[in-house]
């Protein structure tokens, strides 16, 4: 049995797909067999990890137009990743969410459990907002994880989107995990980020993690890369955000 992890807020920019980019980059380098899922219509994550266009995206194996296995596919370079793509343009996915999907709030929870068979891991990225393609990503997984950046603002959506879950896991009779934030383009120098860190541990709720801004993310994401294995003048990721990234890798899959 495989087990699933989203990474949400509602919030565009926050680093939900480079969290969850790398997470799952980090995942396969350990071994595991790890599927990313591009559950974001924009398919950032596809075009970070594709140089070649697709044949078949998510969207069609949610229309039944293809078999899973059929879009599924192994990311070069790096053993034991695989991604279910999606069509930044030209996709069918925001169309789909939009008319169909009514119909069938849990058909990403019976693709996971249909693929689950073959995975180690699963990692999904979602899009901003709080819709129908969101929820039904969210009660699809096992834990959903926050990433947030430390800005004025950021306290108070996180509080919309407990609440926001807290509905959603009674509707749908769901009980998915959500005790862990990551505040991310965190700097230790800046008084603000410091409070926000602190009040988000604070509340007692949730473990709270912190990667810092680091250069590197968007630079291997222009490569193609896998931000673990890529280097600019033989400088990788900074030391702190390597380990933020081990901590939570060992956290998540225990
Ligand atoms: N820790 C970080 N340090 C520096 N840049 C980052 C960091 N996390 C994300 N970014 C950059 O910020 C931008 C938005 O991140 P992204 O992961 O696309 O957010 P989201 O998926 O939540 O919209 C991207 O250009 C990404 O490279
Ligand atoms: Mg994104």
């Amino acid at each position: 049995m495989s087990k699933t992890v989203a990474f949400h807020l509602q919030k565009g920019g926050v680093g939900k797909t480079t969290i969850s980019g790398t997470l799952a980059c980090q995942s396969a380098l350990d071994g595991f067999r790890t599927l990313a899922i591009d559950c974001d219509p924009q398919g950032n994550l596809s075009s970070w990890f594709l140089t070649d266009p697709p044949k078949y995206e998510l969207a069609d194996v949610l229309q039944g137009r293809c078999f899973a296995r059929n879009a599924i596919i192994p990311i070069e370079g790096i053993d034991n990743l695989h991604l279910l793509p999606t069509f930044g343009i030209g996709g069918t996915l925001k169309n789909y969410s939009e008319t169909k999907l009514s119909e069938e709030p849990f058909i990403l929870q019976d693709l996971v459990r249909e693929i689950g068979e073959e995975y180690d891991h699963i990692v999904l990225d979602l899009s901003p907002g709080l819709g129908r393609l969101e929820r039904s990503a969210l009660i699809a997984s096992d834990e959903i994880i926050t990433p947030m950046t430390p800005e004025v603002f950021s306290l108070d959506g996180l509080e919309i989107f407990i609440d926001e879950l807290q509905r959603l896991k009674k509707n749908m009779r769901c009980d998915v995990k959500h005790n862990k934030i990551i505040i991310n383009s965190y700097d230790e120098r800046i008084r603000q980020h410091r409070d926000i860190y602190s009040a988000a541990q604070s509340s007692g709720r949730f473990r709270v993690y912190r990667i810092p801004v680091d250069p590197l993310f968007r630079k291997a994401q222009e490569a193609s890369r896998a931000p673990q294995m890529f280097k600019v003048r033989g400088r990788g990721l900074k030391a702190a955000t390597a380990e933020a990234i081990d901590e939570l890798d060992r956290d998540i899959w225990v």
